[in-house]
């Protein structure tokens, strides 16, 4: 591969081959650019996993203020308004322009979508393909387009490991393939590679999705915000299998029940009970198990008998471990979903690194607050994608040099994943939270496999320490109540290296292991 990789140099490089970077790809077209990919295209991303769909006003009795006020609320003080506002204002024209691709949303017998209704939404306006398996018919259309695109060079199989960055300007990327280490000039480089999920025990995302884009952001110098909300979904099959199968909100906008193992329900007291927002919900089921509970989803009589047209890859999963949705309670707990924090990005998806931008879960854009509203992230990914590709289009490329290929090692969440686990749950505290950037520090500044995934935890436990408020899907028990004023956070790693250390020092930390 080294022999022709020069020819691509100049080219905007797209890291990720989810929807947001598929989407940034087709809108650059005709510009050529190249896409990096981990996995063969559709392998191993969360965006082929989304089974909730995109939210968008489009019903009769809806419009984007609507919109716009259940994102803040569900955000819970956090959410940046007028990000908000400008992104839901064009989520409809999002949708038609995937529908322009192909996908082939679901319908009414009139031809008009059809709209389903999650959690914390005041009127139905998730629009679904295929039932549950949205993310699926969306990637399988996007990614037809951009292999019939020329302008697209598709590279499967690469992993970006760094980002070459001289006086805060990217100058390429360090990637690694089967041959070896490759490095690919350009000014010019989009971060679309995903959520946290897999620095987690339990998450309904793919294990690959372990914040390597927030690790390569992190190690060039970047600046983040809000990276202590990260969202547990109330509702994952409690099975056997690890990543968990997701069930989705959507079940629960159908008219599905939560029941204990007495068969009684135990939401009375939490407002909007099932259809509650994420946070509230997860903390609820999350007290439940605590208190020696096991909890069930009933959609026995609702959906009832529509449950395997509407979520086929649901009842899948359920049949596979013995379950039949129509006559079984489903066992559920809650799981990581979701990561609202990220790269801090501006209107146009441009991060605090020159030539550095930001698009999908990665960033952090200030729509979802301090908890996401269901189905808002993919229509912000597929909105961001096409303001990203215009500010990259819009500036110039310019020749890179050669360097060097770097060889930093593969990166491997696994033995960070029970100190996040347990620090950066449901429900957390500053001792928690002081022993995990205790255990984090030393792998993070090592050269183990570990590094980048212990580096991001460190950002992430860091702004959780600092955040002495409960908000939104950041619940302190050392600190139970919101803070007078509302403030979205900032960190860099450098800042999280220092305060680590700091804290290394400190007595409160002897005798932690
Ligand atoms: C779901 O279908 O419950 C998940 C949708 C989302 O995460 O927005």
């Amino acid at each position: 591969m080294s022999a022709d990789v020069r020819s691509f140099f100049g080219r905007p490089i797209i890291i990720g081959g989810g929807i947001a970077g598929l989407m940034t790809a087709l809108h650059l077209a005709p510009e050529p650019v190249l896409l990096l990919s981990r996995t063969l295209l559709g392998a191993d991303t969360s965006s082929t996993w989304a089974q909730g769909g995109l939210a968008a006003s489009l019903g009769d009795d809806d419009d984007p203020a609507l919109h716009l006020a259940d994102t803040i609320a569900a955000g819970d003080g956090l959410c940046d308004k007028d990000m908000a506002s400008r992104i839901l204002q064009d989520a409809s024209s999002a949708i038609e322009g995937l529908a322009g691709f192909g996908v082939p949303f679901d319908r009414t017998l009139k031809g008009s979508l059809r709209l389903g209704l999650e959690a914390a939404h005041n009127r139905r306006r998730i629009v679904h393909a295929h039932g549950d398996g949205t993310g699926r018919e969306i990637m399988r259309a996007l990614i037809a387009a951009v292999r019939s695109t020329p302008s697209i060079v598709v590279v499967e199989g690469v992993e970006a490991r760094r980002l070459a960055v001289r006086e805060n300007a990217i100058r390429g990327v360090w990637a690694s393939c089967s041959i070896g280490p490759v490095f690919f000039g350009s000014r010019r480089v989009v971060l679309a590679t995903g959520g946290i999920g897999g620095l987690f025990l339990d998450t309904t995302n793919p294990s690959g999705s372990c914040g390597q884009g927030l690790a390569l952001a992190a190690r060039a110098g970047a600046v983040f915000s809000d990276l202590e909300f990260i969202q547990f979904h109330p509702t994952a099959l409690d099975g056997p299998d690890r990543p968990m199968t997701l069930i989705s909100e959507a079940v629960r906008g159908e008219g599905a029940a939560l029941i204990d193992e007495t068969g009684q329900p135990f939401l009375q007291g939490v407002p909007g009970a099932e259809l509650a927002p994420r946070d509230v919900l997860a903390r609820a089921v999350w007290n439940h198990l605590a208190n020696g509970h096991r909890v069930f989803l009933d959609a026995r009589q609702r959906p009832g008998p529509e449950f395997p047209r509407l979520f086929p890859t649901i009842v899948s999963a359920c049949h596979g471990i013995g379950i039949n949705p129509l006559r079984d309670l489903i066992p559920i707990r809650p799981a990581q979903h979701y990561h609202m924090g990220g790269v801090a990005v501006d209107g146009c998806g441009r991060t605090s690194v020159k030539g550095l931008w930001a698009c999908g879960e990665v960033a952090s854009t200030g729509l979802h607050g301090a908890n996401r509203l269901a189905s808002n992230s993919l229509t912000e990914a597929v909105v961001c994608a096409r303001w990203v590709a215009e500010s990259v289009a819009g500036t110039p490329a310019r020749r890179t040099k050669p360097a060097f290929a770097g060889n930093y090692p593969s990166p491997d969440p696994v033995p960070v994943r029970p100190f996040l686990s347990r620090a950066l749950g449901i429900v957390r505290d500053g001792e928690g939270l002081k022993a995990a950037a205790h255990a984090l520090l030393p792998l993070a500044e090592s050269k183990e496999a570990a590094s980048d995934p212990a580096a991001v935890g460190l950002m992430i436990v860091v702004s959780a320490l600092r955040r002495r408020e409960s908000r939104g899907a950041h619940y302190r028990t050392d600190f139970p109540d919101h803070a007078a004023v509302a403030r979205r956070s900032e960190i860099t790693l450098e800042a999280a290296f220092a305060e680590a250390r700091e804290l290394a020092q400190s007595p409160v930390l002897e005798g932690v292991t």
